[in-house]
């Protein structure tokens, strides 16, 4: 028996003004973004925007079902337009922010990707073989960068598994 482990870093930057133009422009349409959101079930509004390896911005936010479960994230919103609208370009970096409308709730906290949203990437990123950064913000506060969604989902299951 042997042990292994894994490890990784991120950036964690104190706010908005620390970040490149290019970075600190994804965040805030992000943020912008969470406007869009149709979340009348949770309240918690989540947006995302992606520059791809065209340059275009594109952004998404979720959308709530009904039937809860019917629900798809902002991540997964982005990327199947992105992917629809441009299939040969690559996402580059995409960010994440929340602005959480339930009475008294904060929204400075940076949220992560849910399990089903990692998965998703993963596809684009091993698609594109083309690593994703992932800005991690909510509407104000911290910000974290991650280089790649292979450090949020370790001993994943990719389309190398299917050959
Ligand atoms: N949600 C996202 O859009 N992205 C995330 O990373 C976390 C969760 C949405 C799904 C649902 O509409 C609401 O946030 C609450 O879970």
């Amino acid at each position: 028996m042997k042990k292994t482990n894994f490890k990784f870093e991120y950036e964690v930057y104190d706010s908005i003004d620390e970040l490149n133009e290019q970075d600190a422009k994804l965040i805030e349409k992000a943020r912008k973004v969470t406007k869009l959101a149709y979340a009348p079930y949770s309240h918690f509004h989540v947006g995302a925007a992606a520059i791809l390896s065209n340059g275009k911005i594109i952004t998404g936010t979720n959308q709530e079902n009904a039937s809860y479960p019917v629900t798809i994230c902002a991540e997964r919103s982005l990327l199947s337009a992105a992917s629809s609208l441009y299939p040969n370009a690559s996402v580059q970096t995409m960010a994440i922010s929340y602005h959480n409308q339930v009475e008294n709730a904060s929204s400075l906290k940076p949220i992560s990707p849910c399990g089903m949203c990692r998965q998703s990437i993963m596809e684009y990123e091993v698609r594109a073989n083309s690593p994703i950064r992932i800005i991690l913000s909510g509407i104000d506060g911290k910000i974290f960068i991650i280089n790649t969604i292979k450090h949020l989902l370790p001993l994943s299951f990719t389309s190398a598994d299917l050959k």
